[in-house]
């Protein structure tokens, strides 16, 4: 307690004696209180309502307002007030109304010790300092607790908007991969445009013709996967989503966006396998794993395998990517669905991968767990609940 506010606790006492006023005055002269002293109700009252008061030791039977009228009116104008009650004769009733009050405790008339008088008084300020402390503290904790709220708020909007940024990112890396793939169908396109102007053999043209909508068709195809992985997910609904088409799409993906040189990617892809789901949900799992998958070979090794496995059983559809990398050790296998959590060197890894892979399977009900030992690679394993 700072010094300012132990001179502003304020004492008031009442009482119609004026020897015993003057000898419960009397024995707080030392003490650094602000000590007001009235011999009727009706003063006392005007000077709380003036000047405050923390705690009020009051006679209980005055000319004009009761005792307990007083503390009443005390907790009013200062809602943590503590206030003593000093009577001749103690009834049942009195002590009923006092307790209800919550007075903080009761002198019987004449005080046999003026000190313990005292020392009650002081115990009430004690107390009315504490339940004043506890209130500083809780209003502390209360704004404490809502500036983390709030930062909890903006991290989470700050990492919604980093994993949209890792969603673009990753286009941007799939685009010049993309860019490679769709030229050479664009220019047979070309040439056989070309070729049709100088052309009069009908059948020949025709055949030009075939060949164009067959390159073009290719060329929609990778238009329409790539649109697939960038959509909004929620502005897709969920579909019966045929898995082994959606690895499939996932693995070309994968292949296009970066060299795999010396990485054999291997399937088992059973068809009628379907999970209720969005296709691109899904797409972007598969996308995330490979990658992570051939990532890890690569670095690791030059024979890299990595083998993308799909089955089912009585109540789940299962999908298995492993890989013959350096796998990911017991202790690491914990944090690697952390967002943000990434060995790749920075520019390289995100850390959302996983994480995003994490969500996605989460939400279908679905769940992944990571097999792996440090010497035969990683393996995850994915369950799709089947309704
Ligand atoms: N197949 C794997 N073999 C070994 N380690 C892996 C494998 N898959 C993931 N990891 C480890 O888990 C970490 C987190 O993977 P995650 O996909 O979340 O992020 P990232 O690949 O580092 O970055 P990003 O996916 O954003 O490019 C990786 O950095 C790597 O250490
Ligand atoms: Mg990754």
């Amino acid at each position: 307690m700072t010094l300012a506010e132990i001179a502003t606790r304020r004492l008031v006492i009442v009482d119609d004696e004026p020897v015993i006023l003057d000898l419960l005055a009397s024995v707080f002269l030392n003490e650094p209180l602000e000590v007001s002293c009235f011999r009727d109700g009706h003063s006392a009252l005007a000077h709380m309502r003036a000047a405050g008061v923390d705690v009020l030791l009051t006679d209980k039977n005055l000319p004009d307002i009761g005792g307990l009228e007083l503390v009443r009116h005390a907790r009013a104008i200062t809602a943590d007030s503590e206030a003593l009650v000093i009577t001749g004769y103690a009834s049942l009733d009195t002590a009923l109304t006092a307790m209800e009050l919550g007075v903080f405790d009761y002198i019987v008339k004449p005080p046999r010790d003026i000190f313990d008088v005292k020392r009650k008084v002081l115990q009430a300020f004690e107390k009315q300092g504490l339940a004043r402390e506890n209130r500083r503290l809780l209003g502390d904790l209360r704004a404490k607790n809502e500036e983390l709220e709030s930062t909890l708020e903006d991290l989470r909007a700050m990492q919604a908007e980093l994993i949209q940024a890792e969603k673009l990112a990753g286009i941007g890396t799939l685009a010049s991969g993309i860019a490679h793939e769709i030229s050479s169908p664009l220019f047979g396109v070309m040439g056989l445009a070309e070729a049709i102007q100088e052309e009069d053999d009908v059948a020949l043209v025709r055949s030009y013709a075939a060949d164009i909508v067959e390159y073009s068709r290719n060329i929609k195809d990778i238009v329409v996967e790539l649109s697939g992985y960038s959509r909004a997910a929620e502005n897709e609904y969920l579909t019966t989503v045929d898995l082994g088409r959606v690895v499939e799409d996932a693995i070309r993906l994968v292949t296009r966006s970066a060299p795999v040189d010396g990485v054999s990617i291997e399937t088992d892809l059973p068809g009628g396998l379907f999970v209720h789901a969005r296709t691109n949900e899904v797409q972007q799992v598969f996308v995330n794993l490979v990658k992570n998958a051939v990532e890890a070979v690569q670095e690791h090794r030059t024979d890299g395998r990595v083998k993308v496995s799909i089955g089912q059983t009585d109540n789940h559809v299962w999908a298995r990517v492993e890989d013959n990398g350096p796998g990911i050790p017991a202790e690491k296998q914990a944090v690697i669905f952390d967002p943000f959590y990434t060995t790749k060197p920075p520019g390289k890894g995100t850390g959302l991968g996983l994480n995003i892979v994490y969500r996605i399977i989460t939400k279908y009900r679905g769940t992944i767990v990571v097999e792996a030992g440090a010497s035969d690679g990683a393996r995850f394993l994915l369950r799709f609940p089947v309704d």
